[in-house]
């Protein structure tokens, strides 16, 4: 589709779906653009409930995963038992290894810890460039956020224009809690990355990620060296 006419649908589908149950925003989409759509997983509790629901309404719908190259085993391990349980084979992406061995050469294997730009410059080559390659030729992706997650992310809507990737993106869970993500987990049984189970409640990149307290922001682990407003790796990030 013109990217200005999927870019003037937004408004719309956005004033349609806001509030809608995810199953009927996911069943109108995936119908909707069939063959011109993806989630994007993270192997995180949310993604595993979208690819539970994805995969209920489209069997064959795309489902594709970035590895940067710094992924926790557990990421590997769910990656391979939701394979198994949804019979479905997840695209994994990789970064460009000439960029990753350039910057490695240049600024050293954990640059992230150095500087906010060091960090942004690796979440570049290793994830919003690969993400780019994985989102090419399709019009809409489907991605796993929630407002609760963060300062950065009150302000989203059901349906978006992503500027940076010039498509629209859907963000089926937004309204929900972390409590109904686990809910709907628990219901149906679905698997979920271990890490879980061991106090992360949002898992990136393994330098960039540790465990929190009972009672911590949910956020509180991923690069936490850094103040809360700066923490988006720019997957999701909106142009000024
Ligand atoms: S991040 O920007 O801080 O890394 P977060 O972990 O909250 O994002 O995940 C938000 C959404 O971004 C996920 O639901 C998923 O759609 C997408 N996403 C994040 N990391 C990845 C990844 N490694 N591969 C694919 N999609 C991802
Ligand atoms: Fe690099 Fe850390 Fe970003 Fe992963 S989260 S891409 S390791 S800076």
């Amino acid at each position: 589709m013109e990217r200005n006419e999927l870019k003037e649908r937004v408004a719309a589908l956005n004033d349609r779906f806001e509030g809608a149950a995810p199953v009927e925003i996911l069943r109108h989409f995936l119908s909707d653009f069939n063959g011109k759509i993806a989630l994007s997983t993270s192997l995180g509790a949310e993604d595993q409930v979208l690819t539970e629901m994805v995969v209920s309404i489209n069997p064959s719908v795309r489902i594709f995963t970035l590895d940067t190259g710094r992924m926790f085993p557990e990421t590997y391990d769910a990656i391979e038992m939701t394979n198994a349980r949804y019979k479905v084979n997840i695209e994994v992406f990789f970064p460009d290894y000439r960029q990753v061995e350039e910057m490695v050469r240049e600024k050293g294997i954990n640059l992230f810890y150095e500087s906010i730009e060091n960090r942004k410059l690796c979440c570049h080559i290793r994830k919003i460039e690969p993400l780019k390659r994985a989102l090419a030729g399709l019009d809409v992706w489907i991605s796993g956020l929630r407002r609760a997650q963060s300062v950065t992310r009150e302000n989203l809507h059901t349906v978006e224009w992503d500027e940076n990737n010039n498509m629209i993106k859907v963000n089926p869970l937004i309204n929900w809690s972390e409590e109904e993500v686990w809910e709907y987990i628990k219901q149906k049984n679905i698997p979920y990355n271990k890490l879980h189970d061991k106090g992360f409640p949002s898992i990136g990149c393994q330098p960039c990620t540790r465990a929190v307290e009972p009672g911590e922001d949910i956020r509180a682990g991923r690069w936490w060296w850094e103040n809360p407003e700066n923490k988006e790796c720019g997957l999701h990030v909106k142009k000024d």
